[in-house]
């Protein structure tokens, strides 16, 4: 290696000592965990706003020159909003009720793209007013149906063409956008629909999103997909603000999985795109915010059967849907189990009539009734895709800064569960 590469790779290792590339569920203060969820109860999610800045800031810093917009969905507890608006991110929605909060939470309108899937006519209504509020506000459409319905609405702003790449990737076939017919429009059509476009709307980027939870070994795909968007940009009939190439980083569920190399992402994505006149967007979701937050959750039983020893918490499939969606794997450990962490082969399982709400089997520390379990990597789709499956109220959150933390989502109770019903009047 070169003096320039030695110097590069001091630097790199000096700024992951400072901001490492990720954080392991067993680098969180146990005893800080178990204070809040003593003091707040269980199930709880803790955010830590410090990691998704610093996440944000490693991130950013591995594109330079590309513009950060974070994909809401992930997570879009107002602090964290405000957080990423505050480090200078754009934000990525996929509804208008997200739009809202965006906004809302401080996002200026040349930092919010609304990126509309098949959406229902309210969305549009209500996306078409916030950009007469917000011109700035970038609206991506993924149908023709959709250029026509914005334009029945009377919308002549800013617009971003979401292009069906036929390249797919991700954790989980349920989360490969990118060759689903369901999602842009057909390649072949991109340059002819961006040309029609450009006669109503102002046409200022194409998108794509190859999927979710990309990880080191799908990055040929993730080329072939930024390469086919800087053909279609060079090749297109307007001149393009941005070329948006989606998210789906990944980062590592369980314990030994190396980090995502951001670099050679980095690297990939620029060599791929090959020489555009429009700036690069990227929408990060879940590498921003999945390893700030961890789930809590207390055990109820402790169950020897010949198969197992089932240990039954107070979160399950309703808290957090991960596992039973994408028998994706969580990392689980023993707040406070020490050196005893690992004696028992368990199956963590969840309160609902279901076989598929279980957490997977996780090595613990001598299960005990009343301990209290940390579930890692809960800060992506964790909160966002909880339900009241079972009657069951959604869990409390609390963010954590330094030293200061705070409660920013009540406990549900079986009241705000029923609040929407209505009698009838013949029963
Ligand atoms: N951009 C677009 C247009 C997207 O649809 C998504 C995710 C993202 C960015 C961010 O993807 P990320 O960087 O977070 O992987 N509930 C699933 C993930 C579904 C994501 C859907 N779209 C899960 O828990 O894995």
């Amino acid at each position: 290696m070169n003096a320039t590469g030695d110097a590069a790779g001091a630097s790199a290792r000096s700024a992951d000592a400072e901001n490492p590339p990720v954080r392991r569920l067993a680098d969180w203060d146990d005893a800080a965990l178990a204070g809040l969820a003593d003091e707040h109860g269980t199930p709880l999610y803790v955010l830590d706003l410090d990691r998704v800045r610093r996440n944000h800031r490693r991130f950013a810093a591995a594109f330079p020159d590309a513009a950060v917009h974070y994909a809401a969905k992930a997570n879009t507890a107002r602090p964290v909003l405000q957080t990423l608006e505050a480090e200078g991110a754009g934000v990525e929605c996929a509804s208008a009720g997200e739009l809202e909060r965006a906004l809302d939470a401080g996002f200026p309108g040349e930092r919010v793209h609304y990126t509309a899937v098949n959406p229902p006519a309210g969305d549009l209504d209500r996306a078409v007013e916030l950009a007469a509020e917000h011109p700035e506000l970038t609206i991506t459409a993924g149908a023709e149906d959709t250029l026509d319905r914005l334009a029945e609405r009377g919308y002549d702003g800013r617009l971003c063409l979401r292009v069906n790449p036929g390249v797919g990737a991700g954790h989980h076939e349920k989360v490969r956008t990118g060759a689903d017919a369901k999602f842009g429009v057909p390649d072949e059509r991109a340059a002819d629909l961006l040309a029609d476009a450009a006669e109503t709307f102002d046409v200022v980027g194409v998108h794509a999103h190859a999927g979710s939870g990309i990880s080191g070994d799908d990055l040929s795909a993730h080329r072939e997909l930024v390469a086919r968007m800087g053909d279609l940009a060079r090749d297109a009939p307007v001149d393009l603000e941005f070329v948006d190439v989606g998210g789906g980083f990944g980062v590592p569920y369980a314990p030994d999985d190396p980090p995502l190399d951001l670099a050679a992402v980095a690297d990939a994505t620029r060599e791929a795109l090959g020489p555009v006149d429009a700036e690069l967007v990227v929408e990060p979701g879940r590498y921003l915010v999945a390893d700030a937050g961890v789930l809590l959750a207390r055990v109820n039983t402790v169950k020897e059967t010949p198969e197992t020893t089932v240990v039954g918490v107070d979160a399950g499939m309703t808290t957090l849907a991960r596992p039973a969606l994408y028998d994706a794997r969580h990392e689980v450990r023993t707040l406070g189990g020490g050196s005893a962490d690992g004696r028992v082969e368990a199956t963590v399982t969840g309160p609902i009539c279901e076989s598929a709400d279980t957490f997977g089997e996780h090595a613990l520390a001598d299960p005990e009734r009343g301990d209290v379990l940390a579930v890692g990597n809960a800060g992506a789709y964790g909160y966002e895709m909880a339900s009241q499956y079972n009657s069951r109220p959604r869990p409390a959150t609390v963010v954590v800064d330094g030293d200061r933390s705070a409660v920013v989502r009540e406990r549900e109770t079986t009241a705000d569960v029923v609040a929407g019903e209505r009698e009838v009047n013949w029963l």
